[in-house]
């Protein structure tokens, strides 16, 4: 029975993401959608951060392989990005809709770094990777520090 019940919360929280974080975050079926998104890129950018890092063997076609998974990944929340109803939008600030070019920007900024990630990628070269994979961390910081509560 125990087990049941945790499955039955388990697949609860899968579907609503009602318990998704421990301060209750209120969303609706986009802020859902894109947490769902959010979450589902990190794996793979947990592995790529890895991979740079020394921790685990660096691979040129594996990296590749995991920059064009991850660049796929990345774009699935960025279609979820529409308001709820009032107090439904998770941690998405006003922010983004009140200036919505500006949070194009933002998101562009975040896909250049990508782009120029997937060219360090094919080069091949430790250092550009290294320094690549910052620029990209750093754009996941600027946009959350803004519009991420
Ligand atoms: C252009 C803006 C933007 C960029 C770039 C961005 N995020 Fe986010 N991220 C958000 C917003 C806004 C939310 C909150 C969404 C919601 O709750 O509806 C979010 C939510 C998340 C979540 C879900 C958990 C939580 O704390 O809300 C994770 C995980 C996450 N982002 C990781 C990342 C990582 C890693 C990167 C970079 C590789 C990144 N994000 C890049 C805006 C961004």
């Amino acid at each position: 029975m125990k087990l049941l019940s945790a499955f039955c919360l388990l697949s609860f929280c899968l579907i609503t993401s009602a318990c998704s974080s421990a301060d209750e975050v209120k969303r609706g079926p986009h802020s859902q959608a894109r947490h769902q998104g959010f979450t589902a890129m990190m794996p793979n950018y947990t592995k790529m951060v890895q991979m740079t890092n020394g921790n685990d063997g660096y691979q040129k076609a594996e990296f590749a392989k995991l920059v064009a998974q991850f660049e796929a990944e990345a774009q699935q929340p960025f279609t979820h990005f529409e308001q709820d109803e009032p107090g439904m939008d998770g941690k998405a600030k006003a922010e983004i809709w009140q200036n919505s070019e500006a949070f194009a920007q933002q998101q562009a900024a975040f896909f250049a770094s990508i782009a120029a990630l997937k060219t360090a990628a094919a080069h091949s070269n430790q250092d550009e990777i290294r320094s690549a994979i910052k620029q990209v961390d750093k754009q996941c910081m600027s946009c959350h520090s803004t519009y991420r509560d």
